[in-house]
């Protein structure tokens, strides 16, 4: 099996490929309401990691992350369509989901248009559970189906 890219947090510079992401395949049929300014903000964010997978130069993909006190929400994630079904949206989230434990997160929430029964299977398999249909969630007329996980909190050990 192939090593999977390594995963970092993204710069100023990755903004724009962010959010040309988003644009056309994630906030597609929508208002972009991801757009290089926005993006930029969470990069900026003190309370939102923004993770990016990049190779050979070229962003293949991208999650992101906002923490609350003991929950945190997966506002997005995109995997670049000739990359898809590689593993990379499986270990962004887990990098991510890592960031949280460490974070002292306990659940994480996160919200699939219910148009998207692909990106619903992605996280079911990751361990989501869906909770609900929110009605009307993008635009005010795309219901979103909003899903959950519970996170293991890490070993701490004790000081020698
Ligand atoms: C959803 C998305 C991020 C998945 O990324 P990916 O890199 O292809 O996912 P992975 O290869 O890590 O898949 C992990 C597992 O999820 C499941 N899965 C992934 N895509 C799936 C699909 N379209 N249908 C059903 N199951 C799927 C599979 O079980 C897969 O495991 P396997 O490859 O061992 O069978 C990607 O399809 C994407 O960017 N979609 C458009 C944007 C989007 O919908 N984002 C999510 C909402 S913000």
């Amino acid at each position: 099996m192939l090593a999977l890219p390594t995963i970092r947090l993204a710069t100023r510079e990755d903004a724009h490929a962010i959010a040309a992401l988003s644009r056309d395949y994630i906030e597609d049929g929508l208002v972009w309401r991801y757009t290089p300014i926005r993006v930029l903000a969470a990069i900026q964010s003190r309370t939102t990691n923004v993770a990016v997978v990049h190779v050979h130069g070229g962003l293949h993909g991208f999650g992101i992350m906002q923490y609350g006190d003991t929950t945190a929400h997966l506002v997005l994630l995109g995997v670049q369509p000739t990359q898809r079904h590689k593993g990379l949206g499986r270990h962004l989230v887990q990098w991510l989901e890592d960031s949280a434990r460490v974070a002292g997160v306990a659940r994480i929430d996160v919200e699939c248009r219910a148009d998207n029964p692909g990106a619903i299977a992605f996280y079911r398999t990751l361990g989501y559970r869906i909770q609900g249909v929110v009605s009307r969630y993008y635009a005010g007329r795309i219901d979103a189906i909003r899903l959950s996980k519970q996170l293991a909190q890490p070993i701490r050990r004790a000081a020698p």
